[in-house]
């Protein structure tokens, strides 16, 4: 069996693949009473793609289930930023494996970061036939054809090169309030830990009269939020030329006059004072940034190519919080870098006393093949990275609760989403700084932003009930 080579595989560009998704190009009815089943891994850019791949899925005609046994085809639209990822990707198989058992007509597909993998694409080839179609993160928009056009043979779509940025996209939006946009795909940064860069290809920007003729039919639709979606967004637009930058887009998309504005990933290099004061002066920009730290070594920072010293972060975090009114911050920070030391690792805990994090997403450093850093030697134990990450997640907590507890007794705006799933009598929402409330009423509020009084604080959430 020829095994695929992805520096080879499917050299057809997009070009090639002409059925961009239109609603009329397709029949509903071709999969008319039949059920999909759809889990997402991963990143909310993943979570976005999943949206598409609603979309499309529901253009043929299939409905969504919950149960995987009701289901006619099933997607795993799969994460491969960390190792776990694969254990829940072949636990999975294992259960669709069964379910094809039952019905023999079952369509599994497997799709995501993990479908731009080479060993994952030659393991699901040899090991796992059952498996219909592969296809990778650039080539989401063939999935109609990639179903219609099936055979009894196992169909691996993946595109090694990067792929087109396509335009109208349909979207089923989990949500009629908030919105993922995308402004970027890819990233160029390639830090020496990360496989993004591998799995999602190059920096490739949306053309920013796109992005605001999305969000303005978004204002026209109701919509109260976008958050504008990117690997890297303070990178946006440099690589297309005469296109705004990042903080221009803000203003831009600030000028639609969609309630609230939100955006993740920043990364501390590319962050610009211009960007700062933006978001400084536009009420409908959140005071909210996520600011992955990554390290507090600078040269643990220097072995991840992270491109900024420990002092760096710290003038950017400052400057920063002295500028923004309220802003909340919030961060990522890997442990357990080859070779990391307890001296290192004392300066992660040192910039996390500094800056006092509103709330830290930790993680021991996963090896990823392909990427440099999985080739380096690294002598320190597993036991000695899990003492530091629970030693770090004790300080990062306790700092989140003293953050929300600064909250209690406060009247803040919180944009209503839903009912509690907890609690049914409660309803759940955000502050503009990205903090979860429970609110005991306001049943009658979900999609507007009301004031709460901020009852009680924990470390993950806030209590609080609407002033009538
Ligand atoms: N190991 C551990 N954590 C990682 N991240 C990215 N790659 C790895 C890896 N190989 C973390 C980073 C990033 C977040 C999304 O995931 O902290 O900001
Ligand atoms: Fe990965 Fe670094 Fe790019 Fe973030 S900036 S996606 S960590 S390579």
């Amino acid at each position: 069996m020829k095994l695929p080579n992805l520096t080879e595989a499917r050299k057809r560009t997009s070009k090639e693949v002409e059925h961009i998704y239109l609603d009329e190009h397709y029949d509903q009815n071709t999969f008319k009473g039949q059920k999909y089943f759809l889990r997402t891994y991963g990143c909310q850019m993943n979570v976005h793609d999943g949206e598409e791949i609603a979309a499309r899925l529901e253009s043929l005609g299939f409905r969504p289930t919950e149960k995987l046994e009701d289901a006619d085809i099933v997607i795993l639209n799969t994460c491969a930023i960390r190792e776990n990822a694969h254990d829940k990707l072949y636990g999975f198989l294992g259960r669709c494996k069964h379910a094809k058992k039952d019905n023999k007509d079952l369509i599994i597909g497997i799709c995501g970061c993990m479908a731009q993998e080479e060993n994952v694409v030659k393991e699901l080839m040899e090991k796992h036939p059952y498996v219909d179609i592969v296809f990778g993160t650039h080539n989401i928009h063939e999935l109609q054809d990639l179903i219609l056009n099936r055979t009894s043979k196992q169909d691996i779509s993946v595109y090694s090169c990067e792929g087109e940025v396509y335009e109208n996209i349909a979207y089923k939006r989990d949500s009629n309030i908030k919105a993922w946009v995308n402004i970027q795909y890819g990233c160029d940064k390639f830090c020496t830990y990360c496989i993004v860069p591998y799995t999602r290809g190059k920096q490739r920007s949306r053309k920013s009269k796109e992005i605001i003729s999305e969000v303005e039919n978004l204002v026209k639709d109701g919509y109260q939020e976008v958050t504008l979606l990117g690997q890297n967004v303070n990178a946006y637009g440099k690589d297309l030329t005469d296109e705004l930058s990042f903080a221009e887009l803000l203003k831009a998309v600030a000028e639609t006059k969609i309630p609230r504005i939100r955006f993740v990933t920043s990364h501390p290099w590319d962050f610009t004072d211009e960007m700062i004061e933006v978001i400084a002066k536009y009420p409908n920009i959140m005071p909210y940034i996520h600011l992955p730290l990554q390290s507090g070594s600078s040269r643990i920072l220097k072995l991840m190519g992270r491109r900024y010293t420990k002092e760096e972060y710290l003038k950017l975090f400052n400057k920063i919080k002295s500028t923004i009114p309220n802003v909340a911050v919030t961060t990522d920070i890997i442990v357990g870098f080859p070779n990391e030391t307890d001296e290192d690792f004392a300066e992660t805990l040192d910039v996390v006393n500094t800056c006092k994090f509103d709330s830290a997403f930790t993680f021991i450093f996963s090896p990823r093949e392909g990427t440099p850093a999985a080739r380096m030697e690294d002598k320190i134990e597993m036991h000695t990275k899990e003492e530091r990450l629970q030693k770090l997640n004790e300080l990062v907590n306790s700092y989140s609760l003293a953050a929300n507890q600064k909250y209690v007794g406060k009247v803040v705006p919180v944009l209503i989403e839903g009912i509690s799933e907890k609690d049914k009598n409660k309803v759940f929402g955000y502050t503009d700084t990205m903090k979860l409330v429970n609110v005991s009423n306001g049943q009658d509020k979900i999609g507007k932003i009301v004031d709460v009084c901020i009852t009680d604080a924990k470390s993950f959430s806030l209590d609080g009930e609407i002033n009538n």
